[in-house]
């Protein structure tokens, strides 16, 4: 079972999205196992602190890394040594797709979000977390990041979507865009009376020029909306 252990402040956070849905069917059929891990029952003394104010000043309070130790420790055992330790942090690596594929291939991962002005750099590097970032914003904490990751992985399981063509064919797969999906009715009457037609090769059943039409319309989006993939994808296809 793919395993999902989240090392947070806000354990209520959990599950969130990742309750609902396909991924929620399967976490419910224990394809997957998601545990929250609770900083706060690694804190300090009898103020169960876990964050202090920043060396050399500043706004904000740092999570300890004494603290951030304990929780490592408390989920590592040692057939999990080489399960992957993610940080999650505006600071980090943009996740991709493929980042998805390689996390969802391993036995699990262990997730620590960040609050607060982030978490002291000396346990990050000591315990060898990879950091990683959503996009470059920067949300209140890493929990909703984490779900984001999770669910990410999640679907890619065999046992949750297979190797069914909508996930070998969707966004990403080849750098390139998905291409414009259209469902009924064929014509679409929006509310000021405006006819809507569904592209005619898409209902004109010749297979291989709606195939044709859809990698067209994949390279006209990229183009677009992210010029920068459509140069990987020409890599890719060199
Ligand atoms: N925590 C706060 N912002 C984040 C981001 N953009 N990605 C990952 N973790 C975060």
């Amino acid at each position: 079972m793919w395993k999902a252990k989240i090392i947070t402040a806000y354990p209520d956070i959990f599950p969130g999205v990742l309750g609902h849905s396909i991924i929620g069917k399967a976490l419910k059929e224990n394809i997957w196992s998601l545990d929250t891990i609770n900083l706060h029952d690694f804190g300090c003394k009898e103020r169960n602190n876990i964050d202090d104010s920043p060396f050399g000043g500043g706004p904000g309070m740092v999570i300890r890394p004494d603290v951030v130790e304990k929780a490592v420790m408390s989920v590592l055992d040692d057939l999990e040594t080489k399960t992957p330790l993610i940080y999650m942090t505006p600071s980090g690596k943009s996740l991709e797709q493929q980042d998805l594929v390689n996390f969802s291939q391993k036995k699990g991962i262990i997730v620590l979000c960040g609050r607060f002005e982030g978490i002291d750099s000396r346990v990050i590097d000591n315990l060898g977390f990879e950091q990683i970032s959503i996009g470059d914003y920067v949300l209140s904490g890493g929990e909703v990041a984490a779900q984001v990751l999770v669910e990410g992985c999640v679907r890619l399981l065999p046992e949750v979507l297979g190797h069914s063509k909508s996930v070998l064919e969707e966004s990403f797969s080849e750098n390139l865009l998905e291409y414009p999906q259209y469902t009924r009715p064929k014509v679409w009457v929006d509310q000021h009376g405006n006819e809507h037609h569904v592209p005619d090769i898409l209902i004109s059943g010749h297979h291989e020029k709606i195939k044709q039409w859809r990698k067209n319309k994949s390279a006209e989006v990229t183009k677009k909306y992210r010029p920068d993939l459509l140069q990987k994808s020409k890599k890719v296809r060199n």
